[in-house]
């Protein structure tokens, strides 16, 4: 990779939206380190040669953003490979629909382990360097239901809730070092997640008409917003969640 062009870390980089952002960020300028669960080989190969496609590069890791090991692991190697992480943009997550009523003990723990575990472990990973080098930009992706709660995702609206809190907190504990901390919070978006949140064709139309703009999102509206809270033009906005809804929730 060449010194001068900044690198951007992506998790869960192999569909949906963290495939969109490595994609989008490529075409931004950076270089890409992308990663995602083991089984996930193809698909990250996939996302790393739209990368290319892009002109930039893109080297591939294995991770579980839930185990502390693994977090400080990736950020060694990623290190040892590109030099340095300009950007880490935490997007790995899960969701598996249940209400709170019968939520067993095992999915409320795996949705706080990988949706707000991972995010703290990535951050606190690769902090030291970003600390070190005056610099650095976090951008964690939460989820309107971390604000608003929605019904039959209690479990994962606590855990993005928690993204949220932690964004608040981090921005002000880095921010002397010049390390901004912004999530963003996206509505409905047809990704493989986002398709079996919504079920039927019914939920569709009735979610597409409960928004400003009458339509869902596609990955590719995350984008903007993302390269926003990663370049240099929101250098003095940090602690920030930013709703990226088509207008569905205005608070
Ligand atoms: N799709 C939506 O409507 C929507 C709305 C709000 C927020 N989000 C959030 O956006 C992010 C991306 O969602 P998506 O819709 O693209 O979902 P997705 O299920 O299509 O992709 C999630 C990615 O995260 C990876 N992942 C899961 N667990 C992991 C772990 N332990 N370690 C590393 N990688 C892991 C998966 O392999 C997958 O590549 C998630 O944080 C999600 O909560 C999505």
């Amino acid at each position: 990779m060449n010194d001068a062009v900044q690198v951007a870390l992506v998790t869960g980089a192999s569909r949906g939206i963290g495939r969109a952002l490595a994609v989008g960020l490529a075409r931004a300028g950076y270089d890409l380190a992308l990663c995602d669960l083991a089984s996930q080989p193809e698909a990250l190969a996939e996302t790393a040669r739209q990368v290319q496609a892009e002109g930039r590069s893109a080297r591939t890791y294995d991770v579980d953003v839930s185990s502390k090991a693994d977090t400080q692991r990736l950020v060694e190697r990623v290190l040892a490979d590109a030099g340095r992480i300009d950007v880490l943009v935490n997007n790995a997550g899960i969701l598996k629909l249940s209400s709170l009523e019968d939520l067993d003990e095992a999915t409320w723990d795996a949705h706080q382990d990988v949706n707000t575990r991972g995010v703290l472990f990535m951050c606190q990973a690769v902090l030291p360097h970003m600390r070190g080098r005056k610099a650095g930009r976090i951008v964690n992706i939460a989820s309107l239901a971390g604000r608003q709660g929605v019904p039959g995702q209690g479990h994962y609206a606590v855990s993005k809730a928690g993204v949220i809190t932690l964004t608040r907190v981090l921005a002000q504990e880095v921010g002397s070092d010049g390390i901004t901390v912004n999530a963003v919070c996206p509505g409905i978006i047809l990704t493989e997640m986002g398709r079996n949140n919504l079920g039927s064709e019914e939920a569709v139309k009735h979610w597409e008409n409960a928004t400003a703009l009458h339509r869902l999102g596609d990955p590719e509206d995350v984008v903007g917003p993302v390269v926003f809270f990663a370049s240099p033009q929101s250098a003095f906005v940090t602690g920030q969640a930013l709703n990226v809804c088509g207008g569905l929730y205005f608070h």
